[in-house]
């Protein structure tokens, strides 16, 4: 073990991890520094010295270090605790899962409704092609009114909106929404007159009998990572130059001002906003109109393109679910005199769904740092 000016490295399981002396003290899992009831912190990070450093460190055989602190305390933390910890690029690259992008060729992961609710292993794997592919098909869902909320509350919660809890999507000349007309839909994301749209989409087909009418999902992460690679300029614009957005009907209203593309803290794409029928008048900088609108064109075609859509007939009792910010959905018109078609459709939130795979898999309450501490 080897104590630098302000971190230690540590020889965990045959390798070397580093931690920083303010980052060690921080986690202290002692029942001074823990609340034991709940696990939470009780120790005020802020109350840290600054010069916060080990007095002593050991180590012992079963690999737990020991630290005595120059502010008079003593922590442990186990080898698993700080294997599963460690924070080098190296680790948190082999931790991170990266998205399975997808083009016209793929095939939508299907599932069966009393499976996915029946049984955690089933339900898991559902919700596993939701995190890498951004989208499932749940087979055999009772056409019941009402169903898909049912659906939603079983693996998360519905996120409410400005508009209807549950939407109902059929032929409706009074509707407030091109989804209401038989006209065709091109591929989109719902609701950009958030600032933060809703991350997942049901879509309950209850009953699908109309000629035409065929549904699409295309992965816009798919598509802006291949923008990025060809025209990065291009990729560039469209995550600086603010678009606004509006939803509205008789009574409500949404509007948001922002980039097509959001990156996450390391560069990658976190939130694709794409509704070519919900855009308003631009309203940014003279000099950055003319490229943002080469860059959103570009973009356009290529998701208009046979490249990246996948085409499917869905039937009565077909839920698919999206992930909002990520893949679009989209139909081919039909013919509303040829038989009934109608959705409905509710909203949830991402975060919720994968919550949802960890307390499923038990995983989901913190790995206690010191031994004998629950
Ligand atoms: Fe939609
Ligand atoms: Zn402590």
């Amino acid at each position: 073990m080897t104590l630098h000016d302000r971190y230690l490295a540590v020889p965990v399981e045959g390798a070397v991890v580093r931690c920083h002396y303010v980052w060690l003290r921080d986690n202290c899992w002692c029942t001074e520094c823990r609340v034991s009831q709940t696990q939470e912190r009780k120790l005020c990070t802020a109350s840290i010295r600054a010069d916060i450093a080990p007095e002593s460190v050991a180590l012992d055989d079963d690999g737990t270090l020991r630290v005595a602190w120059n502010d008079d305390h003593v922590s442990a933390y186990t080898a698993a605790w700080l294997r599963t910890h460690d924070y080098s690029d190296q680790a948190r690259a082999d931790r991170r899962l990266e998205p399975v992008l997808w083009d016209a060729t793929f095939s939508v992961p299907t599932f069966e409704h009393d499976e996915v609710l029946g049984s955690p292993q089933a339900q898991i794997a559902y919700l596993e092609a939701v995190r890498d592919y951004g989208v499932a098909l749940v087979r055999n869902t009772p056409s019941v009114l009402g169903e898909v909320e049912r659906f939603a509350q079983e693996i998360g919660h519905v996120r409410e909106t400005a508009f209807e809890r549950i939407h109902n999507v059929r032929h409706d000349p009074s509707g407030y929404s091109v989804a209401h007309t038989p006209a065709e839909l091109i591929p989109h994301t719902d609701l950009p007159g958030y600032h933060w749209p809703p991350s997942i989409q049901l879509l309950h087909f209850l009953v699908n009998e109309a000629t035409g009418g065929d549904s699409t999902v295309t992965d816009g992460w798919s598509v802006l990572a291949d923008l990025r690679a060809e025209d990065p300029a291009a990729f560039e614009n469209l995550c600086r130059v603010p678009v606004p957005f509006q939803v509205f009907s008789d009574d409500e209203d949404t509007f948001a001002t922002v980039p097509i593309v959001e990156l996450d803290t390391d560069g990658r794409v976190r939130t694709f906003r794409f509704s070519n029928h919900l855009v308003q008048p631009l309203d940014t900088h003279f000099d950055d109109v003319e490229a943002f609108y080469a860059a959103y064109r570009k973009l356009g075609l290529m998701i208009a393109s046979d490249r990246y859509k996948v085409v499917f007939k869905t039937s009565s009792g077909d839920l698919l679910t999206v992930h909002g910010h990520r893949v679009m959905h989209g139909r081919l018109a039909f013919d509303p005199t040829s038989g009934a078609r109608h959705l409905q459709d509710v909203y949830m939130e991402y975060d919720d769904l994968m919550a949802r795979r960890r307390v499923l898999l038990g995983t989901h309450k913190p790995m206690p740092a010191a031994p004998g501490v629950a």
